[in-house]
């Protein structure tokens, strides 16, 4: 019998990648989801990759009575890799209060659950934009946290801060935080990938679709920022990659690799890359041209930021592998499956 583990959030984009790597890892998953940011499609998707269907669970996890009936259900749980969330900053602009009620209450009704169920391992799903807009770059784990820009990125610190109190006051867990960079592409197999909900707000889908021809042009939003080409730069991290380190993160915890209980990681490349020359690398990848028009900027875009990774690299014996290229060619294979 594996050890199981619970992802929550696992038919999402990065979390359905994730649950592939810890099949193949030999764990047993079980997914809880709520489907409001993802379809049941995936779990057909994951199970042709692996040929293993994973455990699923439709449940929204502000749901208490639910996920202790599911916990109870599945004693066998030996630690929770926590995706679900909401994600899209300007969306967290306009409506806070979901956020702040999904984003953190979630994260409180697992935390409150684990002792009683001996769960001890806990990685939780967090982002580069706790950091804002670093002053020194790349951008390594001992960054000021500076004020969010959004709504979204201050659910990411809370639950953070959350998480850190929760293990100075000596509850039964450990922890892993993984801050992910700009996580892209899809899964080599083109069995699974990243499914936006309606207009795209990520850059590489918006890109993919509008080779696609499902949109007329991709906005570039400003290029008058202090950056060579004036556009911004992020560090465009391979989803794959991404998942790996989530199962380095849970078999550090469960083989008791470290003695610190809570640990923070930067998962990046450590590369910075533009706006622009993530669309050229994509043309030149894909044979694709992509249709675009400088536009005015984004409100809370940051103008630049990349990881130093050289502490997950050491400590975590984890890096980025894939090139961008490839990454990029692995979102177009995605979306042409997609049509
Ligand atoms: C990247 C760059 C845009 C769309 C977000 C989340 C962050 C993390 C990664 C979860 C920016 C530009 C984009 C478009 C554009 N997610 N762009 N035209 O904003 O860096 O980060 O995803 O952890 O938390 O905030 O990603 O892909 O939206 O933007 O010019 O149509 O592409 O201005 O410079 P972002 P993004």
């Amino acid at each position: 019998m594996g050890k199981k583990i619970l992802v929550t959030g696992g038919t999402g984009y990065i979390g359905s990648h994730t649950v592939v790597e810890l099949q193949q890892a030999g764990y047993e998953v079980l997914i809880i989801d709520d489907l409001s940011n993802s379809n049941i499609e995936v779990l057909d998707g994951i199970e042709n990759i692996t040929g293993i269907r994973p455990d699923f669970v439709q449940l929204d996890l502000n749901d208490k009575e639910g996920l202790y009936k599911v916990l109870t259900e599945n004693r066998n749980i030996q630690g929770i890799i926590h995706f679900a969330a909401s994600k899209a900053v300007g969306e967290s602009v306009q409506k806070p209060l979901q956020y702040y009620r999904n984003n953190i209450l979630t994260l409180l009704n697992l935390l409150d659950m684990m002792p009683e169920f001996g769960i001890r391992c806990f990685v939780f799903s967090s982002s580069c934009t706790v950091y804002g807009q670093p002053d020194i770059l790349p951008v390594t784990e001992n960054a000021p946290i500076k004020p969010a820009m959004s709504p979204y990125g201050n659910t990411k610190q809370i639950n953070e801060e959350i998480i850190h109190d929760a293990i100075h006051a000596n509850l039964p867990f450990k922890s892993i935080i993984l801050r992910y960079f700009n996580p892209i592409g899809a899964h080599p197999s083109a069995e699974i990938g990243e499914l936006p909900n309606g207009v795209p707000q990520n850059l590489v889908p918006f890109i993919t679709q509008t080779a696609m021809g499902i949109r007329k042009e991709l906005s570039v939003f400003g290029d008058d920022y202090n950056t060579p080409d004036g556009t911004c730069i992020r560090d465009f991290i391979n989803v794959v990659d991404l998942a790996k380190a989530h199962v380095i993160a849970i078999d550090r915890m469960l083989e008791n690799k470290s003695d610190d209980k809570l640990e923070v990681f930067n998962l990046g490349t450590g590369t910075g890359v533009s706006v622009l020359e993530l669309i050229h690398a994509f043309e030149q990848g894909t044979g694709v041209k992509v249709p675009y028009r400088i536009v005015e900027r984004r409100e809370g875009d940051i103008e630049k930021v990349w990881a130093d990774p050289t502490y997950a690299n050491n400590v975590l014996g984890w890096k980025a592998k894939e090139t961008l290229k490839d990454t990029l060619v692995s979102a177009w294979n995605w979306q042409k499956k997609l049509k």
